[in-house]
């Protein structure tokens, strides 16, 4: 009978649950689903925390080193863009070896252009020049091009490391920053 009222009234356009019993009953049933909810979403924030605390981040970065290829692609007295865009380096082959200088100004860190027919690396940002060696000729850059370590592969390959890097005169030469040309190189 009460069943029948409610519907009539909602026929009539009056709200079936309008206070009384079946409302209270509603809004606690509401309320029951709320704390429920934020009970859940607390756990499942408080194990997701924990999980991330478990598994400290890890960077992925690039390897360092890379295979330049065989000794001989390289002409000798030339500097080689072939990486330039890949790897950020430059190989340099002399009369006497390898060195591979990083592409990396040491004003503000901008990639500076090799111009053959000038010999000399130009930085785009602020003009520094830098001979084929790496030495400053001007500009703002207070300090020679870095080059990176190098060596040869036990499948006669070049092996550049950015992850060593040495500018200074004297110790730039020899060591792991110059490859010397050997006949069978
Ligand atoms: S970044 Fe190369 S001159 Fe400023």
């Amino acid at each position: 009978m009460a069943n029948e009222t409610a519907v009539a009234q909602s026929a009539q356009g009056a709200p079936a649950c309008s206070g009384g019993f079946v409302g209270e009953l509603s809004r606690k049933e509401f309320l029951r689903k709320l704390g429920w909810a934020c009970f859940t979403t607390y756990m499942v924030g408080s194990v997701l925390a924990m999980l991330r605390f478990m598994f400290p981040n890890v960077l992925y970065e690039p390897p360092t080193s890379f295979k330049a290829g065989k000794p001989d692609e390289y002409p000798i007295n030339s500097v080689s863009t072939k990486w330039t865009k890949s790897k950020r380096v430059w190989v340099v082959r002399t009369q006497k070896g390898f060195y591979a200088l990083w592409a990396r100004c040491t004003h503000l860190g901008c990639t500076p252009n090799w111009f053959e027919s000038e010999r000399r690396f130009k930085c785009p940002c602020h003009g520094s020049n830098f001979t084929m060696q790496g030495d400053v000729i001007f500009g703002p850059a207070p300090k020679p091009l870095y080059r990176a370590a190098i060596a040869k592969t036990d499948d006669g390959q070049l092996l550049i490391d950015k992850g060593r890097l040495e500018n200074r005169p004297g110790a730039r030469e020899r060591g792991d920053f110059f490859l010397p040309h050997t006949e069978n190189a």
